[in-house]
């Protein structure tokens, strides 16, 4: 990355009159204002996932989805400011939804018109923006284009579906319930019905695949025509199946060389193919193709969140709800709170966490956002090639993205 006009490391240092705080700020408030609704369940729960889902043997399918409900009209009802009480910020207003994220577990194993009656219920209680990014996470193997007309009718404009890979060994390692066809023909479908923009979710690193595994999948992946791709190196979680394969020694670990190689391929292939590499693990044909509900969390933004394990945000109060679908749900039945934990954070934590999120984003932190940072650390950070300044920001250079951690303990 050049830094032809790096300004010099001392204009980082507190927060002058420096003429690029004349830019925009994009984070907290101005970051826009966020929904997530979390659905939980899964036909298969995927041996590598550590998501709060569950298979609805039980069948909470119908109460939980009447106590999302009850959960956001008493959330809106209260006002603003009784979710962020210690908040010297808010008045009780609450600002038009910019985003709304429907996600999982498989939201679309919800019955249609139950998925897009949540959608619904939150554009009933709040204003929702005119031109909002509306998401639901869809399994391929669930999606059709009656399920996706029913959505577009209730207001959602983007689809992020989990292909994970296009190598049928491989779906058959990570437990997928499709194959590598799916997930096209799931593409023609939600283009069919009108939604404006697809993202695909890929796994790469998984035991097993090949280098000309994962050429394909990318190969693939641009061939379908999806607007946005979400690449994740696969992570072993102890509390998972692949955790205890790992640990009895019946499933190698990931090698993380040969995931460096993985996301340098994907880096080369999206960006050869016309994306442009905006976070992480994200990549997108063009900025208004960007995920706005995640740009909204990186950077450090307010959202609302509703169901089991959900986390919101506000104005530095951050609390979720209990993980168990039976507290979850019985605890709004009897009229009480689902909120499992809250905690306020600092003002050193607040800032700690926005430069850990902006840097995660490729055009970094405004200097506004920048909290004061030692000189030394700051050039140590530069010298080792972690961070750099450009066109007035803050960034993590490719190094840092892979050395996030380091990166934010060295200028912390
Ligand atoms: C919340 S999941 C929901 C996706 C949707 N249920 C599906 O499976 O199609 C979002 C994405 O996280 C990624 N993911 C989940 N667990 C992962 C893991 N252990 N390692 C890497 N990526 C993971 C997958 O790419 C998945 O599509
Ligand atoms: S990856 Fe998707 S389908 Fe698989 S368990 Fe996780 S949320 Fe469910």
């Amino acid at each position: 990355m050049s830094t032809p006009d790096a300004p010099p490391t001392s204009r980082w240092l507190g927060h002058g009159s420096e003429r690029w705080l004349d830019d925009p700020v994009e984070s907290g408030p101005a970051a826009g204002f966020g929904v997530y609704l979390h659905v939980p369940f899964c036909a298969h729960r995927c041996g590598y996932c550590d998501f709060a889902t569950w298979d609805d043997k039980a069948g909470w399918m119908h109460r939980y989805v009447a106590a999302v409900h009850a959960d956001i009209a008493r959330t809106v009802a209260g006002g603003r400011r009784a979710v962020a009480p210690a908040s010297a910020e808010l008045d009780d207003h609450w600002p038009e939804v910019t985003s709304i994220f429907v996600g999982g577990g498989t939201p679309t194993l919800l019955p249609p018109d139950d998925l897009a009656g949540l959608v619904e219920r939150v554009v009933a209680e709040l204003d929702l923006a005119g031109d909002a990014e509306v998401t639901v996470e869809c399994n391929p193997e669930t999606a059709s284009v009656a399920l996706f007309e029913r959505l577009v009718a209730a207001g959602v404009t983007r689809v992020s579906m989990g292909a994970q890979s296009f190598a049928p060994h491989v779906l058959a390692t990570l437990e997928r319930q499709h194959g590598p066809e799916r997930p096209v023909a799931a593409v023609a479908e939600a283009r069919a019905a009108g939604i404006g923009s697809i993202n695909l979710d890929l796994i790469y690193g998984t035991p097993g695949e090949r280098d000309e595994d994962w050429a394909e999948t990318l190969r693939r992946v641009v061939a379908v025509g999806t607007d946005h791709v979400s690449a994740y190196a696969l992570t072993i979680h102890d509390n998972t199946p692949f955790g205890s394969a790992v640990r009895d020694g019946t499933m190698p670990a990931p090698d993380e060389d040969l995931q460096a190689d993985r996301f340098d391929v994907a880096d080369d292939v999206l960006g050869a193919a016309g994306f442009q590499h905006y976070e992480v693990s994200n990549w997108a044909r063009s900025p208004a193709l960007r995920s706005d509900h995640n740009l909204l969390y990186w950077r450090h933004g307010d959202y609302l969140a509703f169901g089991v394990g959900a986390h919101a945000h506000v104005a530095g109060r951050r609390w979720w709800s209990h993980r168990s679908i039976p507290r979850y749900v019985t605890a709004i039945e009897d009229g009480g709170s689902p909120v499992a934990m809250d905690e306020v954070l600092s003002e050193a934590e607040r800032a700690e966490e926005r430069l850990m999120l902006g840097l995660r984003v490729r055009e970094g932190l405004h200097p506004h956002d920048v909290p004061p940072l030692d000189a030394e650390a700051l050039e140590d950070a530069m010298r080792l090639g972690l961070v750099t300044t450009s066109c007035g920001r803050l960034q993590a250079t490719a190094r840092g993205w892979f050395l996030l951690d380091e990166a934010v303990r060295r200028l912390m």
